[in-house]
């Protein structure tokens, strides 16, 4: 028998099987982002065998060593540089994260989503609307641009990059993409171009996705001196991580007009916004729901379950990160 350890409500699923399984479990009380102390109070309070986080739990390397009884950490989501993955490899403990097919198809969508809702002035067009400013067919009112013959940039081509390819094709744009992989499926199937750098992407793209995980290589990938080779009339949407776009350069580069917009799901200080960003017209803000899809997130505690049991019984992890 294992105790784990639930930091935050998850669906009450999460919490049975582990349960009918003969495990214990401890729901924790966690409702918002916690602090490193927080953090340490809830892991400390017994010594759990596995702790699942969500990506608002840091599990910075103080965090293991106040709670060595845990040797596995099981992320509930598909990003897991909220652990500290070197320190748990150092010390001999287990990081899964929860890579579903659905979050990825989620993630795509709401993509697809930011990435109408930016061309075509959505947002600003509904709250004009529902104002009561609208006053008549006006040709010039909320022009915004097509799709067709544009091209679309997508700056890592893994799982979530390769589908907003699929559907951005299937919306008539061109597809051009940087990864560290060539992906020979993609170029024959959509006529996908691969371009030898990111910054090739940015220089020819009207719409840049980015699909990276957030790695030290990858932290500010979108900085002021990258922004300045978008296209004044192109837009970034960012569904991936905050910290892969330096949002200073960013906000700076939207005041200027040096690109067209930006829309973002993820922040590099979230919750925290940039009241500046947040002031923009030419910006579209969610609140980190691109994989929030009821499909995602059922899909999600099946695989931190599988995780989760299979650390118990001994076997193979399958989605151990490291
Ligand atoms: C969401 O951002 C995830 O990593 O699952």
């Amino acid at each position: 028998m294992a105790h784990i350890l639930i930091t935050h409500t998850l669906p009450q699923t999460v919490a049975e099987t582990l349960h009918n399984a003969g495990h214990q479990v401890t729901q924790g009380t966690l409702t918002k982002p916690p602090t490193q102390d927080e953090l340490i109070a809830l892991v400390t309070q017994a010594p759990y065998d596995a702790v699942i986080t969500l990506l608002t739990d840091k599990v910075t390397a103080a965090v293991m060593d106040a709670a060595p009884s845990v040797k596995l950490w099981a992320n509930y989501a598909t990003g897991y540089d909220n652990i500290d993955v070197a320190a748990a490899t150092a010390r001999g403990v287990a990081v899964t994260n929860a890579p579903a097919i659905e979050s990825a198809e989620a993630v795509a969508e709401h993509t697809i989503a930011l990435l109408i809702s930016l061309s075509r002035n959505i947002v600003a067009a509904d709250t004009y609307t529902k104002s009561g400013k609208y006053e008549g067919w006006d040709p010039m009112l909320f022009i915004g641009a097509n799709f067709f013959k544009k091209t679309i940039g997508i700056i890592g081509a893994g799982k979530i990059g390769r589908r907003v390819a699929y559907y951005a094709r299937a919306l008539g744009l061109s597809v051009v993409y940087h990864d560290i992989n060539h992906d020979k499926e993609l170029e024959e199937t959509l006529g996908a171009t691969f371009l030898p750098s990111n910054e090739d992407v940015l220089k020819q793209a009207d719409f840049v996705s980015l699909h990276v995980p957030l790695l030290e290589s990858t932290r500010h990938l979108i900085n002021a001196e990258r922004l300045a080779l978008m296209k004044p009339t192109a837009y970034l949407v960012n569904t991936s991580r905050g910290a892969v776009v330096d949002e200073q350069a960013l906000e700076q580069a939207l005041i200027e007009k040096r690109i067209a917009g930006a829309a973002l799901d993820v922040y590099e200080h979230e919750p925290q916004i940039r009241a500046e960003l947040r002031a923009l017209d030419s910006v579209i803000l969610t609140p980190h729901i691109a994989s929030a899809s009821v499909e995602a997130r059922a899909e999600m505690c099946e695989v931190v379950l599988k995780n989760v049991l299979a650390f118990a019984s001994g076997q193979s992890l399958p989605n151990q990160v490291h």
